[in-house]
């Protein structure tokens, strides 16, 4: 776990563990994640389905449905004023909760009607969102929700602004739902797969209006995704999960050109190098995802790692230390009973 503030960290995520207490068990779909996202970068979380990766960015807006729960860790978010708010443990409800969730970080999911009302005309919901966490007047709101569809790619955004969400494209709500996110102009920009389910053109526009939108906004953006071609694409930096936990981190170079996990190096094996834009799913690796019920001790991926020591990888769970030009959780780099 760190203890020294990170420069230029807007979040800084450790040893944070969400845990459903579910009646076969207790499902730890979130289980020691260490993670740093910086103001005005683009950080990719890359992983299996099922690693933990939506439960994670749910934690930080403390939207974790029972009968999870956070148990353990901190979220520390560093807000504009310089103030410190762990996010882990502020109370839900309160004032400033509610602040960071509407304003300073802004979540867009897969499917968009998660956050798009369906009956209410697009416009209107718009409007209210900006209403709610700005000091501005009905007229003006109105006007900056018609730019903000202007802005995102939908035409005739006067006309738009009347429509109700089932009158649009997949890829229109999508970018209804980003303008939305948007008209609060958030520090933060959490996306989980926002582009799973809409073709492969309609993806890319998406993708490359999140990365203009970042630059003209200035925020940081943490892009959930399972696809090795959109990180190669718009990530600045990268962070693998699995299992609930980062097992490596660092910047995307590093982690393409470089990767030092087992687990990030077969998954970067079969993968076109940075620069030539083909999309790709994980490639399959040896064995399958543990049951989330049944754990491995220690490393939990031991059972399907090539490099796997008996007798270390199976007693401790390694933590992130630095390896290569990256950061890597595995007992090839730290020894099982240092602090590493
Ligand atoms: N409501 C729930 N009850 C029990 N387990 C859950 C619940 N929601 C998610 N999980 C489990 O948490 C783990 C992580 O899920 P998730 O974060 O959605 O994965 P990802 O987004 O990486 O595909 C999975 O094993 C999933 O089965
Ligand atoms: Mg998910």
């Amino acid at each position: 776990m760190r203890t020294e503030a990170v420069p230029g960290a807007l979040l800084e995520i450790s040893g944070l563990k969400t845990h459903f207490f579910t009646e076969d068990g207790v499902v730890k779909a979130v289980d020691g994640v260490d993670l740093t996202v910086y103001q005005n970068r683009t950080i990719c979380i890359l992983g299996e389905s099922g690693c933990g990766k939506s439960i994670m960015a749910r934690s930080i807006l403390r939207i974790v449905d029972a009968p999870g729960r956070i148990t353990d860790g901190r979220i520390l978010y560093r807000a504009a004023d310089g103030r410190e708010i762990d996010l882990a443990t502020a109370r839900q409800g309160s004032a400033q909760l509610r602040q960071i969730r509407g304003q300073d970080i802004a979540m867009i999911f897969q499917e968009p009607m998660t956050s798009l009302g369906p009956i209410q005309k697009i416009g209107k919901q718009i409007v209210e969102t900006i209403l709610l966490h700005r000091k501005v007047s009905k007229a003006e709101a109105k006007e900056e929700a018609i730019e903000m569809l202007d802005r995102v790619g939908i035409p005739d955004p006067r006309q738009r602004f009347e429509a109700y969400p089932f009158e649009l494209s997949g890829g229109m709500r999508q970018r209804a739902m980003i303008a939305m996110a948007l008209s609060c102009q958030p520090r933060l920009l959490i996306a989980d797969e926002p582009t799973t389910a809409l073709d492969v053109t309609t993806q890319a526009q998406i993708l490359d209006l999140i990365a203009e939108l970042k630059e003209e906004f200035a925020m940081a953006v943490m892009l959930i995704t399972h696809d090795l071609g959109v990180v190669a694409e718009v990530a600045e930096d990268v962070a693998v999960m699995y299992m609930g936990r980062v097992v490596e981190e660092g910047d995307v170079y590093a982690i393409f050109e470089n990767p030092q996990h087992p687990y990030t190096r077969a998954l970067m094996a079969s993968v076109p190098r940075i620069g030539v834009t083909k999309s790709g799913r994980l490639p399959a690796i040896k064995g399958m995802v543990p049951h989330p019920l049944a754990r491995p001790s220690g490393c939990p991926f031991r059972t399907r790692c090539d490099s796997a020591m008996p007798g270390v990888c199976d007693t401790s769970v390694p933590d992130l230390v630095p390896a290569g030009d990256s950061r890597t959780a595995c007992f090839l780099f730290s020894d099982a009973t240092g602090n590493g």
